[in-house]
């Protein structure tokens, strides 16, 4: 299969006579694919049963004669005002109990029988009248799911998914503690959707409800999901079903998500406008390009990757010269298998009149599609190289949950902890060391890590904890930190101490803990068996949470030096089996997390990825493998010029250079290394 390399288009967005000149240029820049039709139900269908495919067909015909085949998205994120106006009550309502009017996207509640028909008669239909059509490769199903719906629609099919899920009102009690504030439920219908009165949370709903609740709107973006991928594998039995995650990642478990798909997609911006920033964070990117590459442990298209300055009512940074190429090998170098940019020409109206895409809102070409043209002409002569790639097998796996995901977002403890910053975080510690790291979910298997990272494992099931003490038993080195364990999977806390399942293989139990406020922070000694003096005197801190930790078994390598815990224990090393377990007993700072990280690899004997001794600060080196040889990626997301030391001579296949000893990387350059004697 040729390389996928595009952009989003909307001829629809465009006087007719331009689109020649449009595909025009997308051929100049060697784009084989766009993605179209996504949020143009009111074109395709102006009134109910009548269809008009008639503009999309004329795009369609022009693209094929350019070579350009498609991707079409089911329109059903933005339902056109008529759909809308014969279903008043499908508004999705929030959780302050207001109900949506009509605009912009999403407004809709995902579980109305009304609206889900129109769905499908809109599915149905495009289905049909593309199914053959040769330009046609495969489907997008709606756009970056998310969800939030506390309307009376979603309330039956909650008492239904409980129904479903506990059998009787008796189990539902007792799982979710109802006999507090006694709320014991005695009918199904008794049982409401979580509130928020937007005040203090006072008066707030259960958590076990409040889990049972997120776990219940992401099942039915699934049920959602299914409800148009089942016709389309009937009608489209040719063709491959995809849906493109947004990097919000908040409501929906992508994981499941992703059963019902061919492939992942991902929509994924380093520059945004609410974040204005003259930096990117590219070790951001590596944590959702490896998060998104296991949802179906393989390779994902990127749907979405930014093609100009972001924005809706504030602009971020432009893409640097450069970036776009680094960011599109990046994203190659992590598993993705298409690269679509969005979008092709800036809108003049909408929201997104301020989302810049590859041509600016005048349509000339520029810088930016200078570099998409140079970037495409690169890769279609270096397409059967990027093809087939396959993963070099990670040694270290971080482990995210979405329980624990939803259950924080509920009760986040701490006012400023974020669950999902802070796995970033963990993961930007291993990236920094260069170190490939799988994303894996609580009930992945573990065989075949050596290092394996559980940070805040909140919410933790009796089986996940098995595996986690089979994995250290058989030699792996696990970290835990504060705040794992702390849960059973029914959102209750566990009546035992911390870290609950945990405990006896971490060697030691919570004594007492409590949050630190934001900006304190407790000193800590930390003596790491074999660190250096020099690593130990740089100092580390708590922040966010102390855990006063009590050792059973396990020894103190961390304590306290201040607080009425000075010279109490605020991390313990275990031995179980052959393997080792460091509890870290707060949620860490950066210099913590990097001098825990350095010892970790270092301990579970992890190598650094690539054909490389010495990597800069701000280089990237991730393996690939083709066919069993070994491509090495060399990001330089810097803004200098940097050198990196090989361990041997190899050439890079994008200069057809050769280097010896040491490579010289232009600022934001790439290189993708194979080694001279495979
Ligand atoms: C994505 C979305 C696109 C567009 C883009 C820029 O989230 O899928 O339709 O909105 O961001 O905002």
């Amino acid at each position: 299969m040729k390389f996928n390399f595009g952009v989003d288009y909307y001829p629809e967005h465009w006087p007719r006579e331009r689109w020649e000149r449009d595909i025009e240029l997308m051929k100049e820049a060697d784009i084989n694919i766009v993605r179209l039709a996504e949020f143009a139900w009111c074109l395709l269908e102006p009134e109910r049963e009548n269809f008009d495919f008639s503009w999309l067909d004329e795009a369609l015909e022009l693209l094929q004669a350019a070579g350009i085949r498609a991707v079409l998205g089911t329109p059903t994120a933005s339902p056109p005002p008529w759909v809308m106006a014969e279903i008043p009550d499908a508004f999705a309502v929030s959780a302050l109990g207001r109900q949506r009017s009509y605009g912009g996207r999403r407004g809709y509640c995902p579980n109305h029988a009304g609206f889900l028909e129109h769905c499908r008669r809109i599915t149905r239909a495009m289905a049909g009248h593309y199914a053959e059509h040769p330009n046609v490769i495969g489907w997008q199903i709606d756009n970056e799911f998310s969800v939030s719906c506390y309307c009376p629609t979603c309330r039956i099919s909650f008492q239904d998914w409980l129904r479903e899920k506990y059998g009787g009102l008796e189990a539902l009690n007792e799982a979710w503690g109802s006999v507090f504030w006694g709320h014991v439920y005695s009918a199904w219908e008794q049982i409401p959707v979580p509130f928020d009165l937007g005040v203090h949370p006072t008066y707030g709903s259960s958590p076990g409800l409040e889990l049972d609740y997120r776990r219940f709107l992401s099942d039915t973006i699934v049920a959602f999901q299914k409800n148009q991928a089942e016709i389309l594998r009937r009608l489209c039995p040719g063709h491959f079903i995809t849906h493109n995650s947004g990097f919000g990642f908040k409501d929906v478990d992508f994981r499941k998500l992703s059963k019902d798909l061919d492939f992942v997609s991902l929509d994924y911006y380093d520059r945004i406008f609410d974040n204005l920033s003259m930096d990117v964070q590219p070790e951001i990117a590596g944590f959702t390009y490896d998060f998104v590459r296991g949802f179906k442990k393989r390779g994902f298209w990127l749907t979405e990757l930014q093609g100009g300055p972001s924005g809706w009512k504030t602009i971020s940074t432009t893409p640097r010269p450069g970036e776009m190429r680094l960011w599109t090998y990046q994203a190659i170098a992590h598993g993705a298998e298409s690269i679509i940019y969005f979008r092709w020409r800036t809108a003049c109206f909408g929201h997104e009149q301020y989302w810049h895409g590859v041509l600016d809102h005048h349509g000339e070409p520029r810088r930016r599609y200078d570099e998409i043209r140079a970037t495409g002409q690169e890769i279609r002569r270096l397409a059967p190289r990027l093809e087939a790639l396959e993963e070099v097998k990670a040694e270290a796996a971080l482990i995210v949950s979405y329980d624990a995901l939803f259950a924080f977002q509920d009760q986040p403890n701490q006012p400023d902890f974020t669950y999902f910053t802070y796995m970033k975080r963990w993961y930007a510690a291993l990236f920094n060391q260069n170190i490939r790291v799988d994303v894996i979910p609580p009930d992945a298997p573990l065989d075949g890590y050596r290092l394996v990272l559980a940070p805040a494992l909140y919410v933790l099931a009796e089986r996940d904890a098995a595996e986690l003490r089979r994995f250290v038993e058989a030699g792996g080195l696990l970290l835990v930190t504060a705040r794992t364990g702390v849960k059973d999977t029914c959102n209750r806390v566990v009546d035992r101490p911390l870290p609950g399942l945990l405990a006896e293989l971490c060697g030691a139990e919570v004594d007492e803990y409590e949050p630190l406020p934001t900006g304190v922070s407790v000193g800590l000694d930390m003596r790491l068996p074999g660190m250096s003096a020099a690593a130990e005197s740089e100092g580390a801190a708590a922040h966010l949470w102390c855990d006063i930790l009590e050792p059973r078994g396990g020894g103190t390598v961390a304590t306290y030096r201040e607080q009425f815990y000075a010279g109490r224990a605020a991390a313990v090393l275990n031995r179980a089996g052959k393997g080792q377990v460091l509890y870290l007993g707060t949620l860490g700072d950066e210099a913590l997390r990097s001098m825990v990280t350095a010892w970790l690899v270092k301990t579970a004997g992890l190598s650094p990825a690539g054909r490389v001794r010495l990597l800069p600060a701000g280089v990237e080196a991730v393996e690939r493998l083709q066919e069993k040889r070994t491509l090495t990626f060399i990001l330089n997301h810097t803004d200098r010029t940097q050198t990196v030391e090989l361990t041997g001579p190899c050439r890079d296949i994008v200069t057809g250079e050769v280097s010896e000893a040491s490579l010289n990387l232009k600022a934001k350059d790439v290189a993708i290394l194979e080694k001279m004697e495979e």
